[in-house]
């Protein structure tokens, strides 16, 4: 019988998922050439396959947490042969993690976000302090950040906390790419905040 508490089997569970998901990015960035984009939370793919028409010369990773968006976000991808693109079902923290250490991600876009509304839910928030960490961490010198929501409290919410982190630059940064996304069509977009790794 193992030893292992079961605390300790879902922390090794979690690292493999890392492990595995770590390689399968580094050999889709290593088959290809240009700038680098993570979009954390692409739902059922429309913005990423938008912008893989219009940026055939880079390489764009689209993560997300529910298995059946994933698929249709690979569907939309394929008919396209969109192969400088792809995306995986994971764990928006474990992709960070698993952003292979090997290639600078120039990139992170964070799209219409789960405001989480709750007070007691706010530990999911994507812009919180300890999210913004995971994201600085995956980044190096130079990456942008572009987080766009439809929701004024969790905009607000979201500006304090990157004001106040010292990794994160908030900059005025065109918006690179302008396309429909499922929440964006149905919910609009009240403000974006785009930043700058220092
Ligand atoms: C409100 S939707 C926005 C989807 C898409 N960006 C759009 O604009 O239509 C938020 C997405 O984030 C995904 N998500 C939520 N928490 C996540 C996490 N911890 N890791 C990865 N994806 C997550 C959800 O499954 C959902 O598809």
């Amino acid at each position: 019988m193992s030893s292992k508490t079961g605390r300790e089997i879902a922390e090794e569970r979690r690292a493999e998922r890392i492990r595995l998901l770590s390689e399968k990015m580094e050999s889709f960035l290593a088959a290809g050439e240009g700038r680098t984009s993570l979009e954390i939370g692409c739902g059922h793919g429309h913005w990423i396959t938008s912008l893989a028409e219009n940026s055939p010369n880079e390489r764009l990773i689209g993560v997300d947490i529910i298995s059946r968006r994933i698929r249709l976000a690979e569907t939309k991808l394929s008919k396209r042969k969109l192969d400088h693109a792809c995306v995986f079902k994971a764990e928006a923290t474990e992709a960070l993690e698993a952003w292979p250490e090997s290639v600078p991600l120039d990139r992170i876009f964070l799209l219409h976000p789960d405001p989480w509304p709750k007070k007691r839910h706010a530990k999911n928030r994507m812009t919180g302090p300890l999210f913004l960490e995971r994201m600085a961490e995956a980044a190096s010198q130079g990456t942008e950040l572009y987080f766009r929501t439809d929701d004024p409290v969790f905009y607000e919410w979201s500006r304090e906390n990157f004001d106040a982190h010292s990794a994160w630059k908030v900059a005025e940064l065109p918006w690179p790419h302008e396309a429909g996304s499922y929440f964006k069509d149905m919910l609009g977009v009240h403000g974006a905040i785009t930043a700058v790794r220092v």
